[in-house]
């Protein structure tokens, strides 16, 4: 299938993130408020309607989807929607970030449905902090459930750490740690301004490289040359010099990677967002619902990608921050 998604930057899109709900059992301070409103039921895609989407993104290109939330666990059926992702002809790749907690009890199912790729989200590793983060005490069911996704057998299975200065940021070392110790891939995520809460500022903003800084001081690191595809990742990787795996930093605010960007998203309302911090969105859900055929949805979506914006403009005078956050938007 020839790639239909190109911007009018020449970038190519062929990856699709699909949030199968807003909803989650956590509230991250950096996501959202403690009285999060929710999408209302009727208003989320079904599963259908995301395998009918799916099939069109996969007509224009896309070979490669993460299935994200809010919470995707949370979402009841997640392994059967897996299991018929996998049968639409021309998507290679399937991925799934959680916050870790609905692994205990799903992993195994999830593993069945032929999922083999997890990023489960853990920004501190004590109980304290983990309470004041996620506003919730479920440190050691997150810690169970990575325990089980290995078990099962999952690779790789990657950290995804959000650290904060003056916050979490002594743990560093102890995250990478507990990395290199059960052989999970860390990466850490700069915190973007696109929280509920509004806490997002340079001050607590713990710039990607002085993360490496800080870890290369104890366990040298040496960079990962990314080729092919890889390019696309935002996180940019690094492998520890005594060989006990590898470790990577998501820049998104101090070394843009908008250039190499190949990521469209799908919200759990059916909304598609070209970027994180995009301003407008397509609504492919109420046309799809209205019966508009397949080639029409498509020209929506190629239209949207046309008017892809170059880049985040977080470090400008003239940002604004998306009325969505996070967890509406699909991380
Ligand atoms: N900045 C950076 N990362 C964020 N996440 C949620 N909100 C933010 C933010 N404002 C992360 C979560 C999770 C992923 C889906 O997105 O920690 O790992
Ligand atoms: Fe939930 Fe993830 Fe947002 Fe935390 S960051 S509140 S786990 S959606």
């Amino acid at each position: 299938m020839k790639p239909q998604l190109i911007d009018s930057f020449n970038r190519v899109h062929t990856n699709l993130r699909i949030s199968v709900t807003d909803q989650c059992n956590f509230r991250c301070i950096y996501c959202m408020p403690e009285d999060m409103d929710f999408m209302e039921n009727e208003k989320i895609m079904t599963f259908d309607e995301i395998l009918h989407l799916t099939r069109i993104f996969v007509d224009l290109g896309v070979d490669k989807v993460r299935i994200t939330g809010g919470e995707p666990l949370v979402r009841r059926g997640v392994p059967e929607l897996i299991k018929q992702l996998w049968q639409v002809e021309g998507l290679k790749d399937i991925g799934l970030t959680t916050n870790g907690i609905g692994l205990v009890k799903q992993a195994k199912a999830l593993y069945d449905a032929g999922l083999r790729r997890i990023n489960v989200s853990l920004d501190t590793l004590n109980e304290e902090k983990f309470e004041q983060m996620t506003r919730r005490k479920m440190l050691a069911k997150v810690l169970a459930g990575l325990k089980e996704a290995q078990h099962c057998g999952f690779n790789p299975i990657k950290i995804n750490a959000v650290t904060m200065r003056d916050f979490t940021e002594d743990e560093i070392i102890d995250l990478a740690e507990f990395a290199r110790e059960n052989s999970y891939e860390l990466r850490f995520i700069e915190f973007m301004p696109l929280d509920g809460d509004d806490i997002w500022g340079r001050n607590i903003l713990l710039p990607g490289k002085e993360i490496l800084n800080k870890i290369h001081e104890i366990y040298p690191l040496e960079p990962v040359q990314m080729n092919g595809n890889r390019k696309h990742a935002p996180a940019k990787e690094y492998r520890f010099v005594d060989g006990k795996g590898k470790v990577g930093v998501i820049a998104s605010v101090t070394e843009p990677f908008c250039d190499d960007c190949n990521r469209v998203r799908l919200t759990a309302d059916g909304h598609l967002r070209a970027c994180l911090f995009s301003i407008s969105e397509t609504d492919l859900l109420t046309p799809l619902r209205a019966g508009v055929p397949d080639e029409a949805i498509a020209e929506l979506i190629i239209e949207n990608v046309k008017n892809k914006g170059p880049g985040h403009k977080i470090n400008a005078a003239d940002f604004v921050k998306p009325a969505r956050n996070m967890s509406m938007i699909g991380g």
